[in-house]
């Protein structure tokens, strides 16, 4: 395995998908979303796995999914589902698959970006911004944690996000090849 990939994590409705599309086309690397990946491979939605096996199942599919890739991924920009560092086996396994980035982003921003949004079992229902930020708080650190990298995403459109994206991974490689 070459530890060559950029992995994106971050809340749901934090821009991982637009932004790591954008990403991965600016630098000729391939692209690749974990939750389609486990749709596609399971033959279900994420909506339905929830609701027919529950959260638990859908983190041990995660899980499975990353011991499964990690031995083979290369030049790819990996797009994870918004729970995937919850698991700190997974953190160690995204860490060691390439550098983890966090698009951080506000209650504000969550709420405004997924308000008509219906594919998220975690948000379904009533009260989605009392939802949005209980979990954000829980997770937040979490994120920050894992990261290698964080870039606020508040206020920054698609292009911004990637060119601070690439100025921030030039700064820490350089870091990195100085202290070897
Ligand atoms: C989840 C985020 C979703 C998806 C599932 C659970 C989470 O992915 O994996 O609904 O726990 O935050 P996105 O972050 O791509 O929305």
């Amino acid at each position: 395995m070459l530890a060559d990939n950029i992995i994106l994590i971050g809340f749901m409705g934090s821009g991982k998908t637009s932004v790591g599309k954008k990403l991965a086309e600016s630098i000729g690397y391939d692209f690749k979303d974990t939750d389609e990946m486990i749709v596609s491979s399971e033959g279900k939605e994420i909506q339905e796995i929830f609701l027919k096996h529950g959260e638990e199942m859908f983190r041990k599919l995660e899980s499975r999914l990353l011991l499964s890739i990690m031995d083979t991924l290369e030049m790819t920009v990996l797009s994870t589902g918004g729970g995937m560092p919850l698991r700190d086996k997974n953190v160690n396994l995204l860490r060691l698959m390439g550098q983890v980035i966090y698009l951080r982003a506000s209650t504000s921003t969550i709420v405004d970006r997924l308000s008509d949004d219906t594919s998220r079992p975690l948000l379904k229902g009533e009260n989605q911004q009392e939802k949005v930020e209980r979990l954000l708080e829980e997770r937040d650190p979490i994120y920050k944690k894992a990261a290698a990298i964080i870039i606020d995403t508040d206020g920054k459109n698609i292009d911004e996000i990637v060119k601070e994206i690439l100025g921030e991974r030039r700064r820490l490689n350089a870091y990195e090849n100085l202290s070897n």
